[in-house]
């Protein structure tokens, strides 16, 4: 079977490789899973290029979420379907054919979802998720502001907000998004550009944005901080820039702005299970029922990966980019 490998740090388009190795057998309580899908995340290329906050040891698989169906069943194991699609193993290298898995952790994908979508649910959904829970009280009708809008998280970050009855403000690098971005909730869309916080204020009405949620740092968590009200929280989640969070010096000493981080990592690792396994449960049945999307730019096969790392990691995409390392999957729902 086929497997996607890194032998040493770098940018991924060169350092990634797929190999052939043995396809794995089921030992007792295990089961071997067939891969159906799994995102290329921003995580995934920041681990191959050495600049994520966590490193696994060389050579390393690459991939950390997804769905699979089960192939194959070890000794023991009960309750469990060949044929029946289930969560892949969070963290395991997903970009595979196979993987094993342990049948008691094994959770199965809600019936007749689908699994592009469901394929996303462990990474994106619930840092949108607890971003807006977890750091500012939102009461229907107030206002967050977000940047990077129109990424996976920024697309769950508009619908969840929307859901809740609180208002978004979405910045984006794309006048062109702003239909797209309306139609699945977003109160206001706004490029990014000087004179941002007046722009801001005139879509508020001067009311308090107490919230703002940047993935980007550098100039851009800067024009964050100064659009919120005071004793309003910047919470920085990702290093698209590459550049360290600013805040104005008026934003922290007029008006009590404060800048928090998130890790979903440091989350799971915090929380206890049964408040994990609410939260996944929460947005699986959104995910099922619709309420929850992400846009899908494109899928890629195993022997495409080079173009699919490429894809990921270019501008202007339509969505995400998964791999489909047995096909694609239409014909597998
Ligand atoms: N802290 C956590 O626990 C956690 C968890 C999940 C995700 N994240 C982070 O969340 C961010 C989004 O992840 P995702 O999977 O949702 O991403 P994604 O769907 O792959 O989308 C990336 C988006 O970022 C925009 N972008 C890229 N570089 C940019 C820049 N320099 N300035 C402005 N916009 C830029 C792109 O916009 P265009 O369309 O304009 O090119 C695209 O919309 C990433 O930084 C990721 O690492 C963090």
């Amino acid at each position: 079977m086929k497997i996607v490998q890194y032998a040493e740090r770098g940018n991924p388009v060169d350092v990634v490789k797929v190999l052939e190795v043995d396809a794995p057998s089921a030992g007792p309580g295990e089961v071997v899973l067939d891969v159906l899908a799994s995102p290329i995340n921003p995580s995934d290329v920041l681990t191959v290029t050495g600049d994520y906050g966590i490193l696994p040891p060389l050579p390393a698989y690459c991939g950390n979420e997804g769905v699979g169906r089960v192939a194959s069943l070890g000794e023991g194991v009960e309750d469990i379907a060949v044929g029946q699609q289930v969560f892949l193993p969070v963290g395991a290298g997903t970009w595979r054919q196979q993987i094993t898995a342990k049948a008691a952790e094994i959770v199965p994908v809600p019936p007749g979802t689908d699994p592009l979508q469901m394929a996303m649910l462990t990474i994106n959904p619930p840092t949108a998720y607890l971003m807006l829970r977890d750091f500012v009280r939102l009461e229907p009708g107030d206002w967050v502001i977000q940047n990077a809008s129109n990424s996976g998280v920024g697309r769950y970050v508009i619908q969840l907000a929307a859901a809740q009855g609180a208002k978004s403000i979405n910045i984006v690098r794309r006048a062109e998004l702003a239909d797209e971005l309306k139609a699945m909730g977003a109160d206001a869309v706004v490029v990014e550009g000087p004179g941002m916080s007046k722009e801001v204020r005139e879509i508020t009405g001067g009311a308090p944005v107490k919230l703002g949620l940047d993935a980007i740092g550098g100039d851009s968590t800067l024009a964050l901080g100064d659009c919120l009200t005071d004793d309003g929280v910047v919470v920085n989640y990702g290093l698209l820039s590459g550049e360290p969070c600013k805040l104005s010096s008026a934003a922290t000493i007029f008006h009590d702005v404060t800048l928090r981080g998130f890790w979903l990592a440091r989350w799971f690792r915090n929380a206890p299970i049964g408040e994990r396994m609410a939260v996944v449960t929460e947005i699986a049945g959104r995910i099922a029922t619709g309420e929850l999307v992400a846009a899908v730019d494109s899928t890629y096969d195993l022997d495409h990966i080079s173009d699919a790392l490429a894809r990921s990691m270019a501008g202007s995409r339509d969505g995400k980019v998964l791999v489909t390392p047995n096909g694609p999957i239409d014909s597998q729902v």
